[in-house]
Order: structure tokens, then sequence, then C-alpha cells
């Protein structure tokens, strides 16, 4: 795969920040939009900026039928079976939170989640202990930091109620075998849900496939605008669900003391939707369909065994050998804080993340302050990944 190819679609890779260029390796947090999404969102502002679903006028009449062909084309994206299966919110955060609150655990239900989770499939349960009396339980990974789908067995008692977990990890970039995870649940009636905020964007994930009942994802960090992002559930599921969010759209008919909900996709789209927002991710997903996530896939472990061996001299890497960590590089080096590291390579304009990566727990078990961590995406070139590593070198022999 060719970066070259695609960098010309990336106004920031083109302009550069402040007209000077920029190595973008904050990919796991947020993306670059290619001008093909700009100019999708941009087609709904100026030329039907109206409302789904509910105006017959021609300006309604378009965003119901862009609104709709968006869900169809993020459908066929995620491998499900039909479009009312794939409901938009706002990102993964508010996907998890809603099954967490609309699947009907009770008290004394049990979640099983693993060690390594973000933030957004950590708190909602820790909420729920509190609110309603749930069980929130870790199973711990293994080697290499994988779950193995024997310790999730072992955890499996008839008090679970739902598996939720982490497809791949922003934290070290491995991933878990989730078609085998899912079917230790299903055996045993489980539904699972999982958090595929930073596998769907660069792996080739199909919820067919994977056997999988709920899936997370998020269009910032997939070439698409933040603020939107999609639950796919299984339409059985999500049938039985109430809404976590109720309100206009959500309801077919009201009487001032009863409503009757409407079916699934809509029960779950409370109020007036980030139309623009859905349809800037259809037209990110079609890009990234045409680069080909396999191909993706494999750029990013070319371009994470380049700088795995330029850095690993000097630092030390979380996680297995880049094979298996996709485009994440977290890393720490003794003696540097993170943030150090983060900010000498920001005064090359080298931007990376550093610190806890929201998955404070993990980081806290071990006593850990966070790491540095580079992510890496489709338009990441082999000289930005050689400069990333002479800098490293620069920041070693500066703090050393
Ligand atoms: N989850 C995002 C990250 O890892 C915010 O940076």
């Amino acid at each position: 795969m060719n970066p070259e190819k695609y960098r010309k679609d990336f106004p920031l890779l083109v302009r550069g920040f402040e007209g000077k260029p920029v190595v973008y390796f904050d990919n796991a947090c947020v993306t670059l939009k290619p001008r093909q999404v700009i100019e999708a969102m941009n087609r709904y502002y100026e030329e039907f900026p109206a409302c789904h679903g509910r105006s017959y006028h021609k300006l309604g009449m378009k965003v119901t039928e862009e609104y709709e062909k968006a869900r169809e084309t993020l459908k066929k994206f995620v491998g499900a079976k039909r479009s009312g299966e794939i409901i938009f919110l706002r990102n993964t955060t508010e996907a998890i939170n809603l099954v967490a609150n609309s699947i009907g655990l009770k008290k004394g239900d049990v979640v099983l989640t693993s060690d390594k989770e973000h933030n957004s499939n950590l708190v909602p349960w820790l909420f729920l202990e509190k609110k309603a009396g749930i069980k929130h339980e870790v199973v711990k990974t293994g080697e290499e930091g994988i779950l193995e789908p024997e310790a999730l067995q072992e955890a499996i008692n008839r008090k679970v109620k739902l598996v939720s977990l982490v497809h791949t990890s922003n934290l070290d970039g491995t991933t878990f075998p989730i078609k085998e995870l899912a079917a230790v649940c299903r055996d045993h009636g489980i539904p699972i849900l999982v958090d595929g905020a930073q596998s769907v964007p660069h792996k080739e994930v199909k919820v067919d496939r994977l056997g999988v009942d709920f899936l997370a994802f998020s269009g910032h960090k997939m070439l698409g605008p933040s603020g939107i992002g999609c639950l796919y559930g299984r339409y059985e599921l999500l049938e039985r669900m109430e809404p976590f969010l109720t309100g206009g759209d959500t309801v077919e008919d009201t009487t001032y003391t009863s409503c009757r909900l409407s079916k699934p996709p809509e029960k779950f789209e409370a109020g007036l939707q980030n139309y623009a927002g859905a349809i800037g991710l259809a037209e990110a997903a079609r890009y990234v369909e045409r680069v080909g996530r396999e191909n993706i896939e494999k750029h990013e472990v070319k371009l994470n065994r380049l700088i795995t061996e330029g850095i690993s001299g000097i630092a030390e890497i979380l996680g297995p050998g880049p094979e298996k960590r996709g485009g994440i590089v977290s890393f720490t080096v003794p003696g540097i804080h993170p943030h150090d590291i983060s900010a000498f390579m920001d005064m090359h304009n080298i931007f990376i993340r550093s610190g806890a990566h929201c998955v404070h727990s993990w980081f806290n078990a071990r006593g850990l302050e966070g790491s540095a961590r580079a992510s890496l995406y489709l338009y990441n070139t082999k000289e930005e990944a050689e400069k990333f590593v002479e800098v490293l070198k620069k920041t070693v022999e500066t703090f050393g």
C-alpha cells in the first residue's frame, strides 16, 4: 500500500499545522479527515439542512433518504443482517452506556469485562453496581496481554448476564480472539458486547463472522467526524430492550398517560440526530473500504516493525512483537516522563499521546504512571516512522 496516494486527500497533511509539516501519530485518539468526508458533511449543511423522518417536504425527504443510505453503508461495513441493527449515536462510550442501561440488568446480575478495558467499558459498570446492585467482575488477561477463551470460560457462572470486552486494546494494540470468546458466550446463552473503537477502523470486523451480539465503534477514529458513532445490536435483542434516552422519534404514538415505542433503531435515537455526522461517517467507511482494511493492517504492522526495531534499544515497549500490535507502539523510557517525551516530540511537530490513555485501572494496578504512545494509520509513511525514531533518540540524549 502506498500512503502517498492518499495523503493528498487530507488537508492537514497537505497544508501542515500553521504552515509547517506534521507527523500525526495520534490516530488511536482521533484520525485526520479526508476532504471527501468534509465535503459530504458540507453537502448536508449547504444543500438539505433539514430533519429526518418528520417533515414531508423535499428537504426532509432528502435527509431521510441520505441518513438511511448512511445506515445501509454502515450495515454492510460491519456485516450486519439488517439496517435496523445499526443505531447512530455519539460514540463508543454512548453505545456501551446504551447497552448497560437498556439490557435489563438487575440486582445480583454479573457483568464480566477484562483487566484491559478503557474507562468507557469500566465506569458504566461501576455505576450500575451502585445504582442497580449488579456485580462487575474482571477477568485477567494472560500471556501477551490477550484474554484467553479458557479464562473466560472459567469465570462464567449462572449469574453472568453479559460479557463486555475490548476487541483491540488502545493501550498496547493487542487484539483479543473475539470469535472464540463469543463462542464461549454463545455456549452459555450470554450476550457479548464488543468495544470495536480500535479494531473496526484497522481490520476487517464483521459481526456475522465474529458471532457477536453488540459492537460499538466511533467515527472519529476511522476518518469520520467526531460526535458520531454506532452501536450494532442483534435485532432480536434490540427489540426486547427499552430505550435509554426517550423522546421524539423513540415513540410512534402517545396519549397524556401512555406511549407506544417505535421499532429499533428509531426507539434508541431520541431527538434530532447528527445527520451530517452520519453522512460523513458513511463517506469515511467508503474511503476505508476503498483502501481496504487488510491493506491498512499490513501497512501499520510494517511501520510498527520499523519503529519497534528503531527504538527497542532505548525504550520498553508494552505488549508483544509488532505483528501482534497493529498500529500501536506504546512505550516507556526509563527516567523520562511520558509527558516529557510527548512535549519534546511536539517541538518537532510529531504528535503522539502520553498518559494513561483512559485505561488508568491497568496502570494503577501496576503502579505505573502511563506510557508514551505512537499510533499509526493509512496515511503514515516510512519517512515519518524514521523521523520518529530519530527524534526519540534525540529526546533520550537531551533528557539523559
Ligand atoms: N481512547 C482514545 C485513545 O486511546 C481516546 O486515545
